[in-house]
């Protein structure tokens, strides 16, 4: 092997314009130029983001429409869809969307009232769905005789549907055999 064919330094290998370059560029002079360029620039950009975004927000954008600093006016009441059937699922695992207002209904530690009428003893009495045999296993994968507890927060992932404007814009198309 000869010094022109294997060598990887600059100094074993004849000058090209590119080895030179890399060359100048190791050098200290030039790394912190580039440093501070690159500072320069982050700083020019978030100037201008900050600016054209509201300073409050630090620049990230929000779905509220007024600055973080301000209270909001309280929205007024949406309409809750209701039906007498249920909603359709777009994927196996979609808890299901409530297809009735749950105003009122309280869940904590002492009193769930969903299960008033959800539960396998009441939901033929209320003719609503009963909690499915998935509501039964706990973390540990234990079957139980009533809710587990990481299924007794039904709002976790139960929500109801207002006739609404959506937030933001959704493409999500179910597979051809759940449409
Ligand atoms: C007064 C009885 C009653 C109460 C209380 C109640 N539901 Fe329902 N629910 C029903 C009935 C009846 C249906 C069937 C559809 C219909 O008639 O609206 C239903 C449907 C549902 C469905 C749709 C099931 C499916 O197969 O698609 C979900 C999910 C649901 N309810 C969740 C809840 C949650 C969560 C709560 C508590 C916040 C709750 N329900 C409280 C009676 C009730
Ligand atoms: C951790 C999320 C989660 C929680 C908490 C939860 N569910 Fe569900 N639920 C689901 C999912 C996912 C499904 C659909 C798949 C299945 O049946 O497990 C479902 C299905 C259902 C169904 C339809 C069952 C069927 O046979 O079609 C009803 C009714 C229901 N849940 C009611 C409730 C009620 C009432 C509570 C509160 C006691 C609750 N769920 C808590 C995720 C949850």
């Amino acid at each position: 092997m000869t010094d022109q064919e294997g060598g990887d330094t600059a100094m074993s290998q004849p000058m090209t314009t590119t080895t030179r370059m890399k060359s100048i560029l190791k050098s200290g002079h030039l790394r912190a130029l580039k440093t501070l360029g690159k500072g320069l620039m982050a700083c020019f950009f978030s100037i201008t983001i900050s600016t054209v975004a509201m300073a409050e927000t630090g620049g990230i954008d929000s779905l509220r429409t007024i600055d973080l600093s301000t209270e909001a006016p309280a929205e007024a009441m949406k309409k809750v869809l209701e039906s007498d059937t249920t909603f359709h699922r777009d994927f196996i695992e979609q808890p299901p969307l409530i297809p009735h207002d749950i105003r009122g209904y309280t869940v904590n530690k002492d009193v769930n009232t969903c299960l008033q009428c959800h539960s396998w003893k009441n939901a033929s009495k209320w003719g609503a769905t009963r909690i499915s045999v998935t509501h039964f296993y706990d973390r540990d994968g234990k079957q139980r005789a009533d809710v587990a507890p990481n299924r007794y927060f039904c709002l976790q992932c139960h929500v109801p549907q207002a006739d609404t404007a959506p937030l933001q814009k959704n493409n999500f198309e179910p597979v051809d055999s759940l449409k």
